[in-house]
């Protein structure tokens, strides 16, 4: 099979194409036909060596993607064997990703896709859909899962709702039945946090996006999906509603965060910081099950028309697909892999 490997650390061009045996489901994995890998900022920083030194000989990156079962090892139903699946975590704490004809998952991971959905929905679900997820469900009211209406009158701010999690926040809190707000840099992106689903949207860069909010909010945010804490917040401050919840997936621009304690203890205000990777598996596992509900009631489109334009590459310019990410293009880098 073809596959894209690295085996060390550094630029994109240490991705490099090469032929592979098929490698061979172990007992509770799944062997999947990799039809669309996602590519995530978390890959680029993975083999940049940013997250660390890689722990493996040769890794196979990226931990999205979409596909067909075509083998299940032992303890594994067989029917299985020609489901199409979504794929989250791939290449987490292996070296088995899904830059290659064939990766092979725990089983659990691979979430059936229904018929409907396309390879690219699900090639762009894992990171950016369980991430969202997990921002929407751990405020102190909750909820803990979401469904239609478990968000009904509260109200979500989703910061930079024209990225890949800030995409999947606005679809999925308004499946939820919330009202959605999301900040934006600029026309073009106001226009695909609309797509996406945002009742409004506010130009953080631009007048007084404090005032905007308090104004289509004027109770405050019950929940802030946050991409850059430092940049933002003194703006989440100032429109978070008494014990409302700050979920904080990144600090994007880097700057540094200093807490003002009093305004977060007046305010009972809940600054939860989340990563997928340590998550733990029944945060991951309801996440997956929640999205697969919303996956099935057509909640998380993709496109240039839903918000999140495709940016695609075939598999052996990974590399390219790595730079586009890398300098944050607008929308959702695929990687076509198996026709
Ligand atoms: N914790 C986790 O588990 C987890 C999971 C997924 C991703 N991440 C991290 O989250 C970040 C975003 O990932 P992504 O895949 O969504 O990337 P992306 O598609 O490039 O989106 C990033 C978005 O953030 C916006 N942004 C940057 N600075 C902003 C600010 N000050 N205020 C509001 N919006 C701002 C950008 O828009 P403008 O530049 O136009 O504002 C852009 O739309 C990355 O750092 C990634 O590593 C973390």
């Amino acid at each position: 099979m073809k596959a894209i490997v690295y085996r060390d650390n550094g630029g994109p061009d240490v991705l490099q194409l090469v032929e592979r045996d098929l490698p061979a489901p172990g007992p509770g994995e799944v062997r999947v036909r990799v039809a669309v890998s996602g590519v995530n900022p978390t890959d680029w920083q993975a083999r940049s060596g940013a997250a660390g030194p890689t722990r493996f000989p040769e890794v196979t990156p990226h931990l999205d993607g979409a596909g067909v079962i075509d083998a299940v090892g032992a303890g594994v139903e067989r029917s299985r064997i020609g489901q199409r699946v979504w794929l989250f975590l791939a290449a987490a704490g292996r070296p088995t990703g899904t830059a290659a004809e064939f990766t092979v998952v725990p089983a659990e991971q691979a979430v059936p896709l229904p018929d409907q959905a396309g390879f690219d929905v699900g090639a762009a679900l894992g990171v950016p859909a369980l991430t969202a997820h997990r921002a929407l469900t751990v405020a102190e009211d909750g909820p803990r899962r979401l469904r239609p209406g478990a968000l009904d009158g509260r109200v979500v701010l989703a910061a930079g709702g024209a990225g890949a999690v800030g995409h999947a926040v606005i679809q999925l809190a308004r499946w939820a039945g919330a009202t959605v707000i999301s900040t934006v840099s600029g026309p073009e992106k106001a226009r695909l946090a609309t797509a996406a689903g945002a009742h409004h949207v506010v130009n953080y860069r631009a007048g007084d996006p404090a005032a905007e909010i308090r104004a289509i909010a004027p109770d405050g945010v019950d929940i802030v999906a946050e991409v850059a804490l430092g940049a933002n917040l003194a703006l989440d401050l100032a429109v978070l509603r008494t014990r409302g919840t700050i979920s904080t997936y990144a600090n994007d621009g880097g700057r540094p965060v200093e807490l003002n304690v009093v305004q977060h203890m007046v305010l009972n205000a809940r600054l939860q910081f989340l990563v997928l990777y340590t998550a733990g598996p029944r945060a991951r596992a309801a996440a997956a099950e929640d999205v697969a509900a919303a996956v099935r009631d057509g909640a998380l489109p993709v496109g240039e028309e839903h918000g999140l334009p495709l940016v695609r590459f075939p598999l052996e310019r990974t590399a390219d697909a790595h730079r586009a990410v890398e300098r944050g293009v607008v929308g959702k880098v695929l990687v076509d892999v198996t026709a």
